[in-house]
């Protein structure tokens, strides 16, 4: 890597993290009845995903839909057996349940989206329509159903918002 994809990279990295530290930001803002400030929030967020993503287009990280979908199947894979396999055992060694429930619930949903991914892959050109619900709870993502019960943390399903 030279100088200059070093720091595209950490401009990357550092643009993705603030993005959503401040949507985080937001939904408290809003939570707290300040809906002007949870608006400043969401708007400088999504000036910061600007940034990543120009920083992204300059390091030449993201191809064709096809390499992309194989990039993201493999990226899941790792981080659901290499990273969360790790800080379950690291949360589990400390005795930090709620971190070790957060850590192997996220787990099993990343296995998920590989499969997502690998469906897609397997089918890139036919344009099948469906409705993705999502639990705001822990992240799963059902393709078509939704649940009575999320089955990775239990949420009802009142808590799923879907991508129709
Ligand atoms: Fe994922
Ligand atoms: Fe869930």
């Amino acid at each position: 890597m030279t100088k200059v994809e070093e720091a595209l990279h950490q401009a990357y990295t550092g643009e993705a993290k603030a993005a959503l530290r401040l949507k985080l930001y937001a939904e408290i803002a809003e939570k707290e009845g300040l809906p002007q400030i949870a608006k400043l929030f969401s708007v400088i967020a999504f000036s910061e995903e600007i940034h990543g993503k120009r920083a992204l287009r300059l390091l030449r990280a993201a191809k064709s839909t096809e390499e992309n979908l194989k990039a993201s199947f493999e990226s899941e894979q790792t981080v659901a057996e290499v990273a969360y396999g790790n800080f379950v055992k690291i949360a589990e060694a400390e005795g930090d349940r709620a971190a070790s429930i957060h850590f192997s619930q996220s787990r099993d949903v990343e296995e998920i989206h590989a499969k997502l991914y690998k469906e897609a892959m397997n089918h890139l050109l036919e344009e099948r329509e469906t409705i993705y619900y999502v639990c705001t709870l822990c992240g799963y993502v059902s393709d078509g159903i939704l649940p009575e019960e999320c089955p990775i943390c239990g949420a009802k399903k009142e808590l799923f918002v879907n991508f129709g």
